[in-house]
């Protein structure tokens, strides 16, 4: 029997509750297809760095190159901890480290659910650069609190990395829907988004069967929310894909729908899933997380591991309890409740 090893790294918040719903889905799918998930737990968290004064240890990211898959639930607990010290000690370093350059996120209506929107049947791919780009961390400041102060933060943009991030998402259209949608602000930002122009034309050249448009990220909000059903694949650079797919959870229903995967598409790391949402401590402990995006998430391990089968029996058991109206909406069930409705449509 095939045995995964798991790093689990549950994190702050509501990122626990529905990091352990996810493992109890993961581990029905385990039983019913016949694969084996041995996973350790990393205390990783805001609570850790009261303790250590670190997000994770100096070994951290060699301890998480041993397995293959790291689950993470959330990371940030602001009343402590400031958000630019714990996601620049956790989350960000493993993205960049495992080189996890594509992060996937789905924004489809499931059964059951009421999106804001008059649109249906949308079914959205953003693929987001996860590595460089507005997040590169190059910069500085220089005359703190005075009032000749400067603060510069550069957008990093490589040829290796913007080329790949588009061949994967022209890979993703061609095995979907056949369109791509390239996003960037080319009319303001000459250098880095015209370049970007350059490099997917250049690409375009070698997929003639997927179509590309391409758009400016605010025509791209409005686009999003006025006719999403005509997207396909959206490829976006790290700072407006993060943006692009908190309004594409949004018209999925709300965070709680949000899957996300960062992956590492030549598999010389691990690669790391999480949902979208955040660790949103007012709920944190409740058990009324809504679960769903951890679960989708959870799917989206399995189909990376090479679990198809059980990833596609996961979503199809989300859709199930979904369809019955179970956790369509914040409020009407417990995370407890939505998760046992997911494994009980998996094992029926
Ligand atoms: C996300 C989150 C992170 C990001 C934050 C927590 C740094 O918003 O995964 O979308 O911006 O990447
Ligand atoms: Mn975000």
């Amino acid at each position: 029997m095939t045995t995964y090893k798991l790093a689990l790294i549950p994190g702050d918040g509501i990122g626990v509750d529905v990091t352990d719903a996810a493992m109890q889905v993961m581990g029905a799918a385990a039983s019913r297809f016949g694969f084996a998930l041995e996973s350790e737990n990393f205390p990783w968290s805001c609570a850790y760095y009261l303790e250590h004064g670190t997000m994770m240890p100096e070994d951290g990211i060699e301890t998480l190159r041993g397995f293959d898959a790291i689950y993470l639930g959330a990371v940030g607990w602001p009343a402590t901890v400031p958000d630019s010290v714990s996601l620049h000690g956790l989350l960000l370093p493993i993205r960049k480290a495992f080189n996890q350059y594509a992060n996937i996120r789905p924004h489809r209506l499931l059964p059951g659910v009421e999106g804001p929107l008059k649109a249906e049947g949308f079914d959205i791919l953003c693929i987001r650069e996860n590595t460089e780009g507005e997040y590169s961390g190059a910069g500085g400041r220089v005359h703190e609190g005075k009032d000749n102060e400067v603060a510069v933060e550069t957008s990093v943009f490589t040829r290796a990395g913007v080329e790949r991030i588009l061949r994967f998402g022209f890979e993703q259209a061609r095995a979907r829907r056949g369109h791509l949608t390239s996003v960037t602000k080319s009319n303001a930002q000459k250098y880095s988004m015209v370049f970007w122009n350059e490099v997917t034309r250049e690409l375009a050249a070698e997929y003639p069967d997927v179509t590309v448009s391409h758009m400016h990220i605010d025509a791209m909000a409005a686009k999003m929310v006025m006719a999403p059903q005509d997207l396909d694949v959206v490829v976006a650079s790290n700072l407006f894909g993060d943006i692009l797919t908190d309004l594409g959870a949004a018209i999925q229903g709300g965070l709680g729908f949000a899957a996300s995967a960062n992956i590492n598409p030549d598999r010389s790391a691990p690669s790391m899933f999480e949902p979208v949402h955040g660790s949103a401590p007012d709920i944190a402990g409740k058990n009324i997380a809504n679960p769903i995006a951890a679960i989708w998430s959870g799917a989206q391990m399995l189909e990376h591991l090479g679990e198809a089968e059980a990833s596609a029996a996961v979503l199809s058991a989300i859709e199930a309890a979904t369809a019955k109206g179970i956790g369509i909406r914040p409020g009407l069930n417990t995370t407890d409740e939505i998760t046992a409705a997911v494994i009980a449509a998996l094992e029926a």
